[in-house]
């Protein structure tokens, strides 16, 4: 089963994201066909270009390498190292009703905020389609807010299909439904834009730190305390066996610790998880030329898919002539 997804290079990643998304990536390459790459085409629709771009893309390829994704299992690429895919988009445009990307929440929602909107902003939804219909994966893993940009991809394959014939697959999401969302530091869902984020990789002292902004109630020290909803303890959860949970809860309901005493031993926990990708990441920042190798690589391997499938549809559409 050929699985499929896109990453946007936005910056420090956090735990929401690896437990969120990054995590399931990894866990994926044990059964299925991997497919993932960079979206750095689509990560200039908000905005971001020039060297900033060029240094988030190295950023996210080497933190998602060091967390585990293996280039020996998964296609890992960046989006603009396989150029038919800005030649489908258009293609695939003349397949677009306008009223099908006014509809695109991505685009609406700026708007309706005020935000001036760029074409590329409008025309997200079709390049989007035309990273999935060029490598015709079965599934596209998203979160809920993706849905839509999925949907468009089929509705969009399905005028095309209709025009020319059954060339493009029909994909199909998926949404980890029993995947919690991570709280940040003030127990909201964490996020880059609320600033309440627990990142992956920074220094220890700066990620001691921000653990102990966790927002949590106040009891007297000697009380026992309820560690359902506890925020210090729903991150835990998150790295913990079995057998070390239950161990934390006896301590919340013991008496005699603070949240202080948790949240300690959270950032103790979190950095012995971490260790090894961190180790990892020492690694491919101090070569970076490896990481660059592993993506051209797995541009080749991309473009093996790529490249007969765009002439397909330069057959069937005409553009061969
Ligand atoms: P952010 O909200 O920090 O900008 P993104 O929107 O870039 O994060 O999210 C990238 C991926 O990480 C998405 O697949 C998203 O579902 C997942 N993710 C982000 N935050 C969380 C969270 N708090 N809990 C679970 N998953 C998350
Ligand atoms: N739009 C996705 C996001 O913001 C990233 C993305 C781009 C993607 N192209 C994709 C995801 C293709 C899945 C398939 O998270």
């Amino acid at each position: 089963m050929r699985v499929l997804t896109g990453i946007q290079p936005s910056g420090d990643l956090h735990i929401g994201n690896y437990f969120g998304s990054i995590k399931q990536m990894v866990d994926a390459q044990k059964t299925s066909n991997t497919f993932a790459f960079i979206a750095n085409y689509h990560a200039m629709s908000s905005g971001n270009g020039g060297e900033r771009l060029a240094q988030l893309t190295m950023q996210t390829a080497t933190d998602f390498l060091s967390l585990g994704i293996d280039p020996n299992k998964s296609t890992f690429w960046v989006q603009s190292d396989v150029k038919e895919v800005l030649e489908l988009y258009w293609v695939l445009s003349a397949f677009t009703p306008m009223g099908l990307l006014e509809r695109a929440h991505s685009y609406k929602d700026k708007t309706a905020k005020g935000i001036s909107a760029n074409h590329s902003l409008f025309s997200y939804p079709v390049l989007m389609a035309a990273d999935i219909l060029l490598y015709s994966p079965d599934i596209v893993p998203v979160g809920k807010d993706q849905i839509q940009h999925v949907e468009i991809a089929r509705d969009i394959a399905i005028k095309f299909n209709n025009e020319y014939g059954d060339i493009l697959k029909l994909p199909e999401f998926k949404v980890e439904e029993n995947v919690a969302t991570v709280p940040g530091t003030d127990g909201q869902k964490m996020s880059k834009s609320y600033g309440n984020c627990v990142n992956i990789f920074g220094e220890e002292k700066k990620q001691l730190k921000t653990i102990k902004k966790i927002v949590t109630e106040q009891v007297a020290l000697e009380e026992p305390k309820e560690y359902e909803g506890c925020n210090v303890y729903n991150m835990a959860k998150l790295f913990l066996e079995e057998d070390a949970l239950l161990d934390l809860q006896k301590r919340y309901k013991a008496g005699g610790e603070g949240h202080g005493h948790f949240k300690l031993y959270l950032a103790d926990v979190m950095w012995e998880y971490f260790r090894e990708y961190r180790e990892k990441r020492e690694h491919y920042m101090n070569n970076q030329n490896e990481v660059r190798e592993i993506l051209q690589n797995g541009a080749s391997k991309a473009s093996e898919i790529a490249q007969p499938m765009m002439e397909k549809i330069r057959s069937a559409t005409g553009i061969r002539y």
